[in-house]
C-alpha cells in the first residue's frame, strides 16, 4: 500500500483499530432534516469525540471551521432525493480536484445491490476507486438499502459488503443485523462499519448493537441519527465511544451515558 493511502487511513481508523465517524451527509437527498437544520451548529459540540466526519462538500465549505482537527470522508455520490423516482438512481457527484482541494482523508459513496440501479453503482464504485486510488484516497462503499428497511439480513448484507470489497472500497459501511451480523463481517476482507439507521427509541439499544457488533467483528460505527437526533447528543456519542475505544459493555456504556446527561450535558 502506498504511503498516502497508508497515512489517510490511520488517520480515519485509530491505532487501537477501531473507529467512529459521525456522519452529517443525510441532507444530500433529505433536505434539511431534522436536527441537521444548521449542521456546523450540531456537529460543534459533538466534533471532539469523532475520529472523522462525514458529509458533502457544500455543508463542509459552508457550514465547517476549516481549522477542523478532524479527518474529513467526503460523500460523493449523490443525485435522487427523497421526492423523486427512486433513491438508488445515483452517480459521482465530485471531481477528484475538488476531493483533492478540499483535503479529504477518503470518500464514501452509496452502492444499491438488488435495486434498478444496480449496475450503476456498482460502476459508480469501481470507477471512483480507480480515480482515487491514483491519489491514494481511500473508498468507504455504503452498502444502502433506500426507502426498504427490511433488506437488513445478513445474508443481504454479506453480499453487499463482498461486492463492495471486491470493487475496490478500503472500508465498507453497511447495517447492524441481529441474526448472523459475525457472517457479514467474515466474508468481507475490509473493516466494516455500522450505520445507525433511523432513530431508535430506547438509547440503550443502541449501545446494544454497536456493543454486539463490535463483538462480531466491526471495527466501529459511521453512526449518525442515533447521535445527533437524540435527546442527549454529547453523553451518547461519549458512551458510544466508550464502547469502541475503552471497551465497555453496552450496560456500563449506558451507566455512563446516564452519570453524564445527570451532570448536565
Ligand atoms: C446517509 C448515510 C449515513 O451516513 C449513514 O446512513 C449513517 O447515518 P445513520 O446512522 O443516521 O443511518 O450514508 O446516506
Amino acid at each position: 500500500m502506498e504511503w498516502g493511502m497508508k497515512n489517510r487511513l490511520s488517520k480515519l481508523i485509530q491505532s487501537d483499530g477501531k473507529a467512529l465517524f459521525l456522519p452529517i451527509d443525510h441532507g444530500y437527498f433529505q433536505g434539511p432534516t431534522t436536527k441537521l437544520e444548521r449542521p456546523g451548529e450540531t456537529i460543534k459540540p459533538l466534533v471532539e469525540y469523532a475520529d472523522a466526519i462525514m458529509l458533502t462538500r457544500g455543508v463542509l465549505r459552508n457550514c465547517v471551521d476549516p481549522k477542523i482537527n478532524k479527518p474529513i470522508i467526503l460523500r460523493v455520490s449523490g443525485g435522487a432525493s427523497v421526492v423523486g423516482e427512486d433513491l438508488a438512481n445515483e452517480t459521482i457527484i465530485t471531481s477528484i480536484n475538488e476531493i483533492i482541494r478540499l483535503n479529504a482523508s477518503a470518500v464514501s459513496m452509496s452502492i444499491f445491490i438488488g435495486s434498478n440501479y444496480e449496475h450503476q453503482t456498482l460502476k459508480n464504485l469501481a470507477k471512483l476507486v480507480d480515480i482515487c486510488e491514483d491519489y491514494g484516497v481511500p473508498v468507504m462503499a455504503v452498502t444502502a438499502v433506500g426507502r426498504e428497511l427490511e433488506k437488513r439480513t445478513a445474508r443481504y448484507l454479506g453480499l453487499c459488503c463482498r461486492i463492495a470489497a471486491e470493487l475496490g472500497a478500503r472500508v465498507v459501511k453497511t447495517y447492524y443485523c441481529e441474526e448472523d451480523f459475525a457472517k457479514v463481517v467474515n466474508g468481507c476482507p475490509v473493516p466494516v462499519v455500522i450505520a445507525g439507521g433511523p432513530k431508535v427509541t430506547s438509547q440503550f439499544e443502541v449501545f446494544n448493537f454497536v456493543y454486539d457488533g463490535l463483538q462480531q467483528g466491526a471495527i466501529g460505527v459511521n453512526l449518525g441519527r442515533n447521535i445527533w437526533q437524540t435527546q442527549n447528543p454529547v453523553a451518547a456519542i461519549r458512551a458510544i465511544r466508550a464502547i469502541i475505544h475503552e471497551n465497555y459493555t453496552a450496560k456500563e456504556a449506558n451507566e455512563l451515558f446516564n452519570k453524564i446527561v445527570a451532570e448536565k450535558e
